[in-house]
């Protein structure tokens, strides 16, 4: 069976990396490629697997966006399968000093934006009876550090809501899973100067940052049917870290 896959923030480090993960390893799988302004990276990644990846518009805060693309998936491939609600970011601040829209901003893009995205493709996944939706959380949901208390409660609404969820549409075929990456190579924050991230990676017990590629083979796993029995369960993929 062809698969339909949407990934959003399919423009970012781990996004192209789950995209090129599915497309190498599912060939005969279609990817969706969910992208807001920035899209030179997704577009070459869809030019190099011509007809197999397609970009989509997809601001995933907007409830619109995401019947749009649900409907455009099912109109140019497969009903959607597989759904990696990935997109999200942090915009770090002490609670003291934090204004109310970094808060909301924060909590938009990385839950509530799970929560649009669910229910837009639930729909079409209890019509097949099957389905597969993967959450990317954070460590920070399970071990949060000062200065994101924001990203943290937003990565752990998305774990609680993966759980809930998860226990809903199990009797459907569907499963919903969160992982938790600690730091992903290529993903970190660019004005971290060389000597931090020396300093960080010396606190890590494998002494390096995860490559993306390392946290998309543990999404494509639970994306798989070899992981029918997986649902509700929030994976760490830290180096062992925690
Ligand atoms: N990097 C890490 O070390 C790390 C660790 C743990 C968890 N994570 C999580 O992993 C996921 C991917 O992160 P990454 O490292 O790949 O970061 P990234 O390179 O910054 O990519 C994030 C992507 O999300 C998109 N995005 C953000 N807000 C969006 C919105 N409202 N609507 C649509 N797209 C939006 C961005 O689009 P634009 O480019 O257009 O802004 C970008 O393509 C995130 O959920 C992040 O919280 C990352």
């Amino acid at each position: 069976m062809n698969r339909s896959i949407l990934i959003t923030g399919a423009n970012g480090a781990l996004g192209l990396a789950l995209a090129e993960f599915f497309l190498t390893r599912e060939e005969s799988c279609v990817v969706f490629l969910g992208v807001r302004e920035r899209r030179e990276r997704a577009q070459e990644l869809a030019a190099r697997f011509s007809g197999r990846a397609h970009l989509l518009t997809l601001e995933v805060t907007s409830p619109d966006d995401w019947k749009a693309a649900v409907t455009e998936i099912e109109t140019k491939a497969a009903p959607l399968s597989v759904l990696i609600n990935n997109a999200g970011f942090h915009e770090d601040a002490l609670l003291a000093n934090m204004a109310q829209d970094q808060w909301s901003r924060v909590l938009d893009a990385n839950l509530n934006a799970v929560f649009h995205g669910c229910q837009a493709a639930l729909p079409g996944m209890m019509r097949q009876r099957q389905g597969r939706i993967v959450n990317i959380a954070s460590l920070s949901a399970i071990s949060s550090p000062a200065g994101q208390t924001n990203y943290a409660a937003a990565k752990a609404g998305v774990i609680g809501l993966t759980q809930s969820l998860a226990k809903e549409s199990a009797r459907m075929g569907i499963t919903v899973n969160a992982v938790c990456p600690g730091y992903i190579e290529g993903g970190l924050p660019a004005d971290w100067t060389p000597e931090h991230l020396k300093a960080l990676k010396m606190q890590l017990p494998m002494r390096r940052f995860a490559r993306p590629e390392e946290i998309a083979a543990a999404v494509f796993f639970l994306a798989s049917a070899d992981a029918s029995y997986i649902t509700g369960t929030t994976l760490k993929i830290d180096g062992g870290l925690l």
